[in-house]
């Protein structure tokens, strides 16, 4: 599989699989299964893998840490990632020192690792204070804690402000991306028309990352709207599949390798989270790796965007 050199500014190298296993879907996911899917993963080269503690209120962490230890992985041979910051039992966002402090030790506890290689902010809290961000990151890190920081939603004066305060670099940001979600680069090729299209809902954020070098992690590639639903296979979609799965055909690949395809062939060379918890989906979405997509802009136009 392909990999990316993230910038970390340090000498600690990160080096990651273009694909990675998100674990928001597992936690249901009997032992068997789990194990499957973590071993067909590894089959095809991710080394990256993606929680949130709130993934499951928790129990995503755990089934994924049993069955690490069952499947025998080496703690070194993976790039372990997770996210703090939302508070879905009070309803709000926190970014305060003590809830990153603990959240990181809860964490830690239910992946049973003593460190994480990332942590993401997850989604903006409207009361952050970058200073206390700044002292619980260097907490962290002192303590060897997590080696590597970074956002999740995050526009780019969002995460100027959060830098200007944290020394180490922000070095991921992880945002929604799919055929048939795409604002953040509508409004790209729109610049200064009058049309939807042209509304900038995120500062810019996709050329900000790639001038400051901090890597996309495009999440939900799968899905339309906000969980709506999968576009691939869809009736509400009827041009955007036929167009894929002609794609798919000519390739001898899959329909789930030409929507992940989609995502590698953008220049930013952005990771892409799978959520799929089905070990030949995985399979299907590492063929992406074994062609090169040229019709990047006919796909774009079959989920319904036009050009100027
Ligand atoms: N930062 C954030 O705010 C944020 C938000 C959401 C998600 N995430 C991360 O992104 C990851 C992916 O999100 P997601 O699960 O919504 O993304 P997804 O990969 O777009 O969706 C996966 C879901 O689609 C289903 N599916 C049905 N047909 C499929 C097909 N042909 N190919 C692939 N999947 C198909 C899967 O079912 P099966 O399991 O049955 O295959 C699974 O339920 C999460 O695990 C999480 O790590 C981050």
């Amino acid at each position: 599989m392909r990999t990316i050199s993230v910038e970390t500014g340090a000498t600690d190298a990160l080096t990651i699989s273009e694909l990675c296993l998100g674990c928001m879907r597992i936690n249901r996911l009997p032992p068997a299964s789990m194990d499957a899917l973590l071993k067909a993963s590894l089959d095809v080269g991710i080394n990256f893998f993606d929680h949130a503690d709130i993934y499951g209120n928790g129990r995503s962490e755990e089934v994924f840490a049993a069955s690490v230890a069952r499947v025998g992985v080496a703690r070194d041979s993976i790039l372990l990632q997770s996210k703090c910051g939302i508070r879905p039992a009070e309803g709000m966002f926190d970014f305060s020192k003590e809830h990153i402090l603990a959240s990181v030790d809860g964490i830690l506890a239910r992946l049973q690792t003593d460190y994480l290689d990332v942590l993401l902010l997850h989604r903006p809290d409207a009361l952050v204070e970058p200073d206390e961000v700044a002292e619980a990151f260097a907490r962290l890190k002192d303590a060897g804690k997590v080696r590597h920081f970074g956002v999740s939603n995050q526009n780019p004066t969002q995460i100027e402000l959060l830098q200007r305060a944290v020394p180490q670099r922000l070095v991921f940001n992880q945002l929604q991306l799919s055929v048939a979600f795409t604002p953040m680069i509508d409004a790209g090729i729109h610049v200064n028309n009058k049309d939807d299209f042209a509304v900038v809902r995120d500062g810019g954020v996709l050329d900000y990352c790639r001038l400051k070098n901090i890597t996309v992690q495009a999440w939900s590639p799968f899905q339309y709207g906000l969980f709506e639903g999968v576009f691939l296979d869809n009736p509400k979609f009827p041009e955007m599949n036929a167009v894929i799965d002609r794609i798919a055909k000519e390739r001898d690949s899959t329909n789930t390798a030409v929507a992940v395809a989609w995502i590698s062939r953008h220049p930013a060379r952005m990771q892409t989270i799978l959520g799929t918890t089905t070990p030949q989906r995985i399979r299907d979405a590492a063929k992406s790796q074994t062609f090169v997509l040229t019709e990047w802009y006919e796909i774009y136009r079959s989920a319904g965007n036009v050009l100027p």
